[in-house]
């Protein structure tokens, strides 16, 4: 008995106490990726090709529900930023511009390690989340995924942690869009084209809750705000730069102001005559030229092309015109009293103080430099 006893008291203490329940391991979870093709591309790119030499690349620490936690790993990640209101990334310019669907509105920002996982703060993650752009249902649908294995499947609690297998049934998925997760060989974490800026990860985060201003300046040049480039590139991290002119009638466009990265002013020697529509000229002063291009009447869109050249080839390459709207607070965000207002187009047209003149204000994504190289 006292023997029975003792060995009881052994047990408990090397358990610890017996009302704290210990982590439980649920094993692996090989998910259907069908329906969640870039969420899952997102996950594979983290566990095959930013940290393919850590054990628990696919290791999800469970949160526990409803915690706090899964709000702070969104902003730890990068995928969320708090100012100038709570916002995701995928919705910022000039990163909504560039990282994603230009024209998307509805886009979320998805990340691996998913915010249902315990994780460190962002400065002391040895490798960055993968971030990726996408849908919103694609995204949705693997955070579904893996809540549900968590607290349908299982009842697991804070602690408790499983495993994540995307390869077993990846055959369901459309193939086209999980490179990541099927490819092999060398090339397997290269870009899927040339100008594929699809997959980005947070470089710096100033302050705790996450920034990213409108318009958004460089870090460097005294703003807070989060930095994010192109994930496994020597691509540095990516700016925004502007084009301020006056068009007078069809043909004439002046008063050329060209801001850079820096928010630095640079004015071309002079203007451009477009005498005719599909006329085009570059104009100096940034990195790159920046390609105006009358496309049609005055009162009508115009078309830019920043780093001109085939589409995509250059990671500068970025084209629009003047109607364009996607999702971020641009140049006629502000104020909110302008019944005009439109803060998801790139552009801003107003009417100038003398007939037959318009005045435009635009926002794009650059680098630093000609390459994109630091
Ligand atoms: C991505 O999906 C998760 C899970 O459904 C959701 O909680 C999160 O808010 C989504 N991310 C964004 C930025 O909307
Ligand atoms: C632009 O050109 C068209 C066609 O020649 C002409 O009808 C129109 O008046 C011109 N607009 C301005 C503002 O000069």
């Amino acid at each position: 008995m006292f023997c029975f006893l003792a060995f009881a008291l052994l047990v408990q203490t090397s358990l610890g106490s017996p009302l704290e329940k210990r982590a439980t391991d649920y094993g692996t979870f090989q998910v259907d990726c069908k329906g969640s093709e870039n969420a899952c591309n997102n996950a594979c790119y983290y566990i095959r090709c930013l940290a393919p030499n850590d054990p628990d690349n696919n290791k999800i620490t469970y949160v526990g529900t409803g915690h706090a936690d899964n709000d702070r790993n969104r902003i730890e990640s990068g995928c969320q930023v708090n100012n100038p209101q709570g916002s995701s990334i995928c919705r910022a310019f000039p990163f909504s511009q560039a990282f994603s669907n230009k024209l998307a509105t509805d886009w979320q920002c998805d990340e691996w390690p998913p915010a249902l996982s315990q994780q460190p703060a962002f400065g002391q993650k040895a490798v960055a989340n993968s971030l990726r752009c996408m849908p919103g249902a694609d995204n949705g649908s693997l955070g579904g995924k893996l809540g549900g294995f968590a607290t349908k499947t299982h009842r697991m609690v804070r602690d408790d942690f499983f495993r994540v297998d995307f390869l077993a049934k990846i055959a369901s998925a459309d193939q086209n869009l999980v490179p990541f997760c099927v490819r092999q060989g060398a090339t397997m974490c290269q870009p899927i084209g040339p100008g594929d800026r699809t997959q980005f990860q947070m470089t710096s985060k100033a302050i705790s809750g996450g920034k990213v201003s409108s318009p958004y300046n460089d870090p460097n040049a005294g703003s807070n705000d989060n930095k994010y480039h192109i994930a496994r590139t020597p691509y540095d991290n990516l700016y925004q730069c502007s084009v301020e002119f006056t068009r007078t009638g069809n043909a004439t466009f002046n008063q050329i102001k060209l801001f850079d990265w820096e928010n630095k002013e640079h004015r071309p020697q002079r203007g451009c005559a477009l005498n005719n529509n599909g006329d085009s000229c570059d104009v100096p002063g940034l990195p790159q030229p920046l390609r105006l291009k009358r496309l049609g009447f005055f009162g009508t869109a115009v078309g830019f092309e920043y780093a001109p050249g085939t589409p995509m080839s250059n990671i500068n390459q970025f084209d629009w015109d003047s109607d364009m709207v996607g999702t971020g607070r641009g140049p006629w965000t502000d104020p909110s009293t302008d019944p005009n207002r439109n803060p998801g187009r790139f552009c801003k047209v107003t009417p100038g103080s003398a007939a037959s003149t318009e005045n435009f204000d635009c926002w794009f994504p650059c680098y630093k430099k000609a390459t994109g190289l630091p």
